[in-house]
């Protein structure tokens, strides 16, 4: 197991030592695992092609270094706690040897069905436990899962599964949100219409409504696993053999499938959990996201269960039945850590202090967000109320790239200060660099937030899309990883973190491309073009805005109209990225090479005049057009 760090001195010293040799440095941390055969060179890199390898020759499987690695100590221990979206149905938990034996059977079952090393998994599942397995699975068999996130339409899931070429995607008869019934596997029968690599189907029962299964094409997952075997070998992976990937979005159009490999991830993934949540053994963990997301692969799965944790899987939303979900589920299973989102936290603040005061909530030691800027009223109010001004809270920045989190407190060592992610983790070198690249050094700067040195955990390429890669991240500022995001480094040399600097808007803690949305948006017959900003919203965070133009649109359609776009986006998409405005323009500002600039949009919806430098529009007069509606 990963040895903590107790004390900031100590973190400092961790933190002086991984920068002066970080391959030195990860490579001992490295040793706290299993490897089939040791690495041959710990670190290759260069940020120019760029090539990214870790523990290089080394010989793994993650799913050994999470059972086997915990049996002899744990075999007994509860590895996941299920919390049903129904408070009255029963929770189901799973010790480590239980959940061992379920993801044997289930990689028996994949390998049945021919899946083999390399091969493409997509699963399409709700939070429910059968999730975990097949993950799992997965890794232990060698294929590498591609989760898209059980809210994306069928349109969106069968994008991702023809990109990743998926043969199997693995799916339920349905999924329970609140007081929803999520027909997931109508949207899978819809979704592989358009994505003709899928084979086959496995569907897990949930909800016992009655879906249509295709003979030879569907099976029930319960089916396969009655005689599946519960021993099952693991296939020997190269530390840099593909692990998953996780489609995210980008500034352009189409979704990015990000690769994370198998060694670097998972050292990173152990050691920053570890670290970060001062997480101690027979500790119970909770943390709320998904594990469609990056957030629930890397800190629901993967890094509390390789250092033995008991981690918390919640199918539901914080407000079902009532506002006091969390808070119940915190009492009821004496939960030590919890980790969620701004947006939650934001949420639960408008429903009212009555739903948190009658909870005591001993048991919490340490609180964490991510996915956004947390604003300082939420994090107070997260402070006061939920730590009871005794929890650290651990501010974590992190991206689906960088695999785990990397500016972030280490809960109780390193002091906090509201808004602020605060220090590097050990192993990080984050760089802020100005417009042309220059290097803002010091305190007291704001710019663009890179990394110079690369981390175990970070993302390796996007899958079948080097090219892509590299102009993504490296090509921005050469020699640099370049996160998209603005920072601000204060007098004490804390990092705050101040949002996307790129065409990505954060919505609830979801990333989306605006291209992606104006693409939905233009699909429209009516709508010639749309462009996309965000703006500040109470809740969300940041809203979505739609400036659509529409020729000829007469004045008593408009209401029609913008149902229907705001329809069509979440059938295209989610309903995560439905605009939450819709305005119909005449035009749209754009410069002589025909770029919309969304900058001048930006400010219309902030309410602003004050455009800047607005010489290089070609259609000048349009900005009176737009700011008197
Ligand atoms: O803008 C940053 C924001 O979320 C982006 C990454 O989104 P995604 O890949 O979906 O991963 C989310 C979960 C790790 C970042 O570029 N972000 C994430 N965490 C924070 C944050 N912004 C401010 N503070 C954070 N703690």
């Amino acid at each position: 197991m990963i040895t903590k760090i107790s004390t900031l001195g100590g973190y400092l010293h961790e933190y002086e030592k991984s920068v002066a040799d970080p391959a030195k440095f990860w490579s001992k941390i490295a040793e706290n695992f299993y490897w089939r055969k040791n690495w041959d060179k710990t670190l290759e890199w260069n940020f120019d092609e760029p090539k990214i390898e870790w523990f290089k020759g080394g010989k793994l499987n993650i799913t050994e270094n999470i059972f086997e690695r915990n049996l002899f100590l744990r075999a007994r221990q509860k590895a996941i706690i299920w919390e049903p979206n129904d408070p009255e149905e029963e929770c189901r938990s799973y010790t480590y040897d239980e959940l061992y034996l379920e993801v044997n059977k289930f990689a028996n079952v994949l390998r049945d069905m021919g899946v083999q090393k390399g091969d493409r998994v997509t699963i399409y599942l709700p939070m429910i436990p059968e999730l975990a397995v097949a993950m799992l699975a997965c890794a232990k068999i060698g294929a590498i899962h591609s989760i898209v996130f059980a809210g994306f339409s069928a349109r969106a899931l069968a994008e991702r599964n023809n990109d990743a070429k998926a043969k199997i995607l693995i799916t339920a008869d349905g999924g329970f949100r609140g007081n929803k019934v999520i027909p997931l596997k109508e949207t899978a029968d819809e979704a592989a219409q358009m994505a003709q690599d899928i084979e086959k189907m496995i569907v897990v029962k949930r909800t016992g409504k009655e879906v249509n299964m295709m003979k030879d094409r569907d099976f029930w997952w319960e089916d396969l696993m009655q005689n599946a075997s519960p021993s099952a070998s693991i296939e020997v992976m190269d530390a840099e053999d593909p692990l998953f990937i996780l489609y995210t979005s980008g500034s352009t159009g189409k979704p990015k499938g990000v690769l994370h490999t198998t060694g670097g991830y998972m050292v990173y993934a152990a050691y920053t959990f570890k670290n970060v949540f001062q997480y101690s053994d027979n500790d119970i963990y909770f943390c709320a996201a998904d594990i469609g997301w990056i957030t629930g692969h890397s800190y629901i799965i993967y890094g509390p269960l390789l250092e033995g944790a008991t981690t918390i899987m919640f199918e539901g939303i914080p407000t079902f039945p009532e506002p006091d979900r969390y808070w119940k589920i915190i009492e009821k299973h004496k939960v030590n850590q919890f980790y969620t989102s701004p947006t939650a936290i934001r949420a639960l603040i408008a429903e009212g202090e009555q739903w948190i005061e009658k909870y005591e909530l001993k048991s919490l030691k340490v609180l964490g967000t991510v996915g956004e800027p947390i604003n300082e009223e939420a994090w107070h109010w997260y402070h006061d109320h939920v730590g009871k001004n005794r929890c650290p809270i651990v501010d974590t920045w992190w991206q689906t790239e960088t695999g785990g989190i990397m500016i972030s407190p280490l809960a109780g060592i390193i002091p906090t200060k509201p808004a602020f992610a605060t220090l590097p983790l050990p192993g990080i070198q984050p760089v802020v660099v100005d417009k042309e690249g220059n290097m803002l050094e010091g305190r007291n700067v704001e710019g663009n937030l890179c990394i110079k040195h690369p981390w175990p955990g970070m993302a390796r390429t996007l899958w079948g899309n080097a090219k892509r890669f590299k102009e993504a991240y490296f090509s921005t500022f050469p020699g640099l990883y370049f996160t998209g995001d603005g920072v601000k480094v204060d007098e004490d040399g804390y990092y705050r973190i101040l949002g996307r600097i790129d065409d990505v808007i954060n919505v609830s803690g979801h990333r989306l491309g605006t291209a992606e949305i104006e693409n939905a948006l233009n699909e429209h017959p009516l709508v010639a073009e749309s462009a996309v900003v965000g703006f500040p919203h109470p809740i969300k965070g940041q809203g979505i805005y739609a400036f659509v133009v529409v020729p000829d649109l007469a004045p008593d359609i408009h209401d029609e109209l913008r149902n229907s776009l705001k329809k069509g986006v979440a059938k295209l998409i989610s309903p995560i990225a439905k605009p939450d405005e819709i305005r119909f323009v005449k035009e749209l500002p754009k410069t002589r090479s025909g770029k919309i600039m969304r900058r001048i949009l930006r400010k219309i919806v902030e309410g602003s005049t004050d455009f800047g430098d607005i010489t290089t529009l070609v259609n000048p007069e349009i900005i009176k057009d737009l700011t008197e509606n």
